[in-house]
């Protein structure tokens, strides 16, 4: 199971590479937004820094909804960096676009999938990954795990070599449970990478350890 964390952040990107597990990183426009990154020389410069802080695949979104718009935007991405992947919402227009991009060898990332129907067309059209928002489905009372159950279900049906990036995460279970399930990547905060190193009963085992080892003299 790849680890990407989703985030603009930096600071954080650099503390999940440090740790030694992270596979990539994914953005959004929000999350941009967030880190006050504004202006198109900004936010491409800011994509640079981040590809060169982690080593594998760093999702750009296009924020254009327009076919053209979309292809626009999304070479222009993929020029910035090889680690750059063009991540494209699942409208028809991006359906479109994820085939012009499959058919041109540039690799796509389907993000706000809510249904497993959603799902079947990004495959279809040859993204790379589908994002699954498996947390807002959970905020607003539907089970977003189900969601990566089908579309796993789905794509072994017919060997569609698109990876389920289970995103949305909000917490440690989500990731163990996605693991479960087979998910292919899981995005989330830093916390819920942290969080998986957690356990009492380690710290209590430790510190005990840890004494004992006082008598040893070292
Ligand atoms: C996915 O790529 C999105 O950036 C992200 O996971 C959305 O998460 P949120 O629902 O916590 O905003």
């Amino acid at each position: 199971m790849k680890f990407f964390i989703d985030t603009a952040n930096l600071d954080q990107i650099n503390e999940a590479q440090e740790l030694g597990v992270l596979d990539g990183v994914t953005t959004n426009p929000s999350l941009m937004a967030k880190e006050g990154i504004t202006g198109k020389e900004n936010i491409l410069n800011h994509y640079k820094k981040i590809c060169e802080i982690v080593d594998g695949d760093v999702s750009a979104e296009v924020v254009a909804t327009d076919f053209d718009g979309i292809v626009k935007e999304g070479e222009e991405l993929a020029k910035l960096h090889k680690q750059i992947i063009v991540k494209v919402p699942m409208i028809k227009e991006g359906v479109k676009a994820l085939k012009y991009f499959s058919d041109k060898g540039i690799k796509t990332n389907c993000t706000l999938v809510f249904s497993a129907g959603q799902a079947l067309l990004a495959a279809k059209a040859g993204a790379t990954y589908v994002s699954p928002f498996l947390g807002r489905l959970d905020d607003i009372s539907t089970d977003g795990l189900q969601l990566i159950e089908d579309i796993r279900l789905i794509y072994d049906n017919y060997g569609f070599e698109t990876e389920i990036l289970a995103a949305s995460i909000r917490h440690t279970m989500h990731v163990v449970n996605c693991a479960k399930l087979g998910a292919d990547v899981m995005t989330g905060p830093l916390s819920s990478i942290d969080g998986l190193l957690k356990h009492p009963l380690t710290d209590i085992g430790l510190e005990k350890f840890l004494q004992d080892a006082k008598s040893f003299n070292l």
